[in-house]
């Protein structure tokens, strides 16, 4: 819905698009915060994928604690492998590389990577076995797949924007995307054949007065973008009348004394 259909990629409708009010959400991210249960895992001299990089802001700290082992980082986006590799060149990560790919589709060989993590990746790919089939194919035997997914119905502002979650869960399931799959990782890895499974679930909160300011603009800038909101109301999801009482909500929310908002994700790893 609001993929940039410039890009040139074949892969399906990507909810999220590549806008800057997006851009900003994924530049909070990094590997401390974004991939706590993987980084124990990670030894120096290891080659790891990061599967649906985007702008890499989380490959830059998988690349630091495997050197001098590879970090490779594929995405079906052009602009946002040339912005992973200029954060690679400006952080000095010699051992990282960017390149176009689809997940489906990843153009390593059999048997090649000790690691495969993903965030933010299955909860918008329609098919996951065929993606995580493609992982376990270039994971080395015994190589550890990782993922990190949100569980869009746990996620919560408080106050509440009653029905506004449910609207942007709709959204990705029209996509073909998956919003609840953080909590069906431990399912989905055992499925794909992975065993050793270990799985966890952990908010993302937003708290301080930065938090909420940065999450109010976030929402005015993403999810009241007209073409989310033309999408939302064409496919019956809401009305034009609820996104006009959720921006007075919002406001209201972001000059609550005690607002707060945390996003549910869940972790898994699993071994090959
Ligand atoms: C929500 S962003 C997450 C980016 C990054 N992992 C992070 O958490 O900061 C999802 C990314 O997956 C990419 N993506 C979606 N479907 C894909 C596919 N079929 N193949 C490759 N990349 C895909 C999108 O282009 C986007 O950059």
């Amino acid at each position: 819905m609001n993929r940039d259909k410039t890009s040139g990629s074949s892969a399906a409708t990507y909810t999220m698009g590549y806008s800057e009010d997006f851009q900003k959400l994924l530049r909070r991210r990094n590997a401390e915060t974004s991939a706590t249960h993987l980084l124990p895992h990670l030894k120096p001299g290891m080659r790891v994928l990061d599967f649906g990089c985007g702008p890499g802001t989380i490959s830059m700290g998988l690349a630091k604690a495997v050197e001098p082992g590879e970090l490779h980082g594929i995405d079906m986006e052009e602009s946002q492998i040339e912005i992973a590799r200029g954060a690679a060149s400006a952080g000095g990560h010699r051992n990282a590389a960017f390149q176009t790919a689809d997940v489906t589709d990843l153009p390593f060989e059999d048997n090649s990577f000790d690691v495969a993590h993903c965030n933010a990746l299955l909860m918008h790919v329609p098919d996951t076995k065929a993606v995580l089939a493609e992982v376990r194919r270039v994971l080395k035997p015994e190589g550890i797949v990782s993922s990190r997914e949100m569980f869009v119905d746990s996620s919560f502002l408080e106050p509440e924007l009653s029905g506004g979650w449910d609207t942007f869960s709709k959204l990705i399931t029209a996509n073909g995307g998956h919003p609840q799959i953080g909590k069906e990782l431990k399912r989905e890895f055992l499925e794909a054949g992975f065993s050793d499974i270990s799985a966890g679930v952990s908010f993302e909160p937003f708290v301080t007065d930065e938090d909420i300011e940065f999450l109010h603009d976030f929402i005015i800038g993403w999810f009241f973008a007209p073409g989310t909101v033309e999408a939302a109301t064409k496919y019956g999801f809401a009305t034009e009348e609820q996104f006009n009482d959720w921006r007075a909500l919002l406001d209201q929310w972001r000059e609550t004394p005690g607002a707060l908002a945390g996003f549910a994700w869940g972790e898994a790893i699993g071994r090959k």
